[in-house]
């Protein structure tokens, strides 16, 4: 792959990356086309990094399909998909982690606390191997995000990262490769958390400024819907993640609910005037 990639930047050509688990989706698509809009070469990745599921989670459950993945990214114009193995990324003797314990401690970092250590050592690895010039994630996991520009800016790597809004269904849902995992009741119920954010908007549109009035009004709306389990819902600074109380400057509104097996997360990003 390095070698490839070396050959493809000294042809001239920019190199568009789109890491990704795999179980793909019209949102991991979407980072294609962005990738297509703005570089010459498409390399898209697929590897279940183990390291970023904590030990009760789905890792043995993940959905793969990588052959129907590969004819997905192919349409979409992907030029190399990039599939190394558990063994390849990780031998026996591994012994390096890169972690941003400030941000990684905050929302889903509650629960996952071993979560972005995984994220961010593997797109580590990865950036290192296939060098792009620009690699592409979703707005979707809003904390991934903002963990990975800072990790980008604080260890110099000079790889532009670009964010694509997130790929929602026709209800609002946000599209997710943990959708699969949905009975048909909490299918119907999901998609409360867009709704949830839209009236959180709709409050601040209308001056509520206090953090915990609205985040009792999504409380309230989301726990409705009785297939809903809350695992968090904060409002936070966009910039360090940190909690707050009378909303000011750009913040963060981030949501995630397990129904059954899945939990799921979205967000919005506000500017307040
Ligand atoms: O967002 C994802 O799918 C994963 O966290 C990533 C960035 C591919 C790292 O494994």
């Amino acid at each position: 792959m390095k070698s490839i990639s070396r050959k493809i930047k000294n042809e001239g050509e920019k190199i568009g990356f789109v890491p990704t688990m795999g179980a793909l989706h019209e949102g991991h698509l979407k980072l294609v086309d962005t990738a297509k809009k703005y570089t010459d070469f498409i390399i898209a990745s697929i590897f279940v990094n183990p390291l970023q599921f904590g030990a009760s989670e789905d890792l043995r459950s993940y959905p793969k399909d990588i052959h129907y993945d590969a004819k997905l990214l192919e349409n979409r114009g992907t030029n190399i998909l990039f599939t190394p193995s558990d063994k390849e990324m990780y031998p026996e003797e591994y012994d390096t982690s890169i972690e941003l314990p400030k941000l990684s401690s905050a929302l889903c970092g509650a629960t996952r606390p071993t979560h972005f250590k995984g994220v961010c050592t593997v797109v580590c690895k990865l950036f290192n191997i296939v060098a792009p010039n620009i690699a592409i994630f979703g707005e979707k996991d809003a904390q991934q995000l903002i963990i990975l520009k800072k990790m980008v800016a604080d260890l110099n790597f000079g790889i532009k990262i670009l964010a694509v809004p997130t790929a929602r269904e026709s209800d609002g849902l946000a599209i997710s490769s943990r959708n699969i995992y949905l009975s048909s009741q909490e299918r119907k119920d999901a998609p409360v958390i867009y709704q949830s954010l839209m009236l959180a908007k709709k409050l601040i549109e209308n001056r509520e400024r206090n953090a915990k009035k609205i985040k009792d009004e999504i409380r309230n709306a989301i726990s409705d819907k009785l297939t809903a389990k809350i695992d968090y819902i904060d409002i936070v600074n966009k910039k360090d993640l940190t909690q707050v109380n009378i909303l000011e400057g750009e913040i963060l509104i981030a949501i995630a609910v397990w129904f059954g097996k899945a939990r799921l997360i979205d967000n919005i990003t506000l500017r307040i005037p």
